[in-house]
């Protein structure tokens, strides 16, 4: 079984994802002791899409996250750069695509909406990444970043890192069809950006009006995001605005 480094290779992350494909819907919910399903739900209605829009979800591994934005009524597609995960998700019935989200395999402007969940994480460049992602938004339309982050309440980020360290893996031991998967998953979530920083790479990336919601204390967090009006460049009166953290959920 293989498991990805801190280096995220993207062919090592890719072989990772294949070999954890079966039973990856049953393990995340198990883990997450059945909070994944909200969280996503929560991104669904962040995102606020319409019935007629058209949302891309990038990184959507078995497709279980663009089965929830599809319940929006908008039209959907997946992109993962895994192809046993998108196999794993044919039964779905959805339009799940392989693509790589350094390289979206779709033109400029493309979507009314795009979101990533659980995925930019895992990117080797997440700034290029964001990059990409604003240049197939349309002027104007909106990114949601579902992901890990950083507990703000001290004593519960203690436990949170003792359960990532301890608990998480042997469960992982017990239901992943590569647990190896779930010690890189710990060691991902606490090497990464936490809720400003991020905030702060989204800005890098030339998204506007960016702002986060906490979910679960912080555990997971929400950031919103607007493509600029004139499309993706220096455009100075679309930047200047600082992120903004909205009241914990
Ligand atoms: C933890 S899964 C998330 C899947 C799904 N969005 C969800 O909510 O469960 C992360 C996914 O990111 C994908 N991924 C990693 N790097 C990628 C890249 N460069 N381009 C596209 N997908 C990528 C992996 O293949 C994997 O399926």
């Amino acid at each position: 079984m293989s498991r990805a480094t801190l280096a995220k290779h993207p062919d090592e992350v890719t072989r990772m994802f294949d070999e954890a494909a079966d039973h990856y819907d049953r393990t995340n919910t198990l883990l997450s002791g059945g909070q994944d399903r909200r969280w996503r739900a929560r991104a669904r209605a962040a995102l606020a899409l319409q019935p007629g829009e058209t949302c891309l979800d990038v990184a959507c591994g078995t497709g279980v996250s663009t089965e929830e934005l599809a319940r929006s009524g908008a039209t959907v597609i997946g992109v993962d750069r895994s192809p046993g995960m998108v196999a794993r998700g044919a039964a779905r019935s959805l339009d799940l695509r392989v693509g790589d989200a350094l390289q979206l395999p779709f033109e400029a402007a493309a979507f009314d909406a795009v979101t990533i969940m659980f995925g930019l994480r895992n990117v080797v460049d997440p700034g290029a990444a964001l990059r990409e992602m604003a240049r197939v938004t349309r002027p104007g339309g909106r990114l949601v970043v579902c992901e890990f982050s950083h507990p703000t309440w001290e004593p519960f980020r203690t436990v949170y890192l003792r359960y990532l360290m301890g608990g998480l893996p042997r469960i992982a031991n017990r239901v992943s069809s590569n647990p190896d998967a779930y010690t890189y998953l710990s060691d991902t979530i606490r090497a990464w950006h936490d809720q400003p920083s991020l905030a702060a790479l989204l800005q890098e990336a030339g998204w506007q009006r960016v702002g986060w919601r906490n979910l679960t204390g912080g555990i997971v967090a929400l950031h919103r995001a607007t493509a600029p009006a004139h499309g993706p460049g220096p455009h100075s009166a679309d930047r200047h605005e600082g992120p903004r953290m909205e009241p914990a959920v």
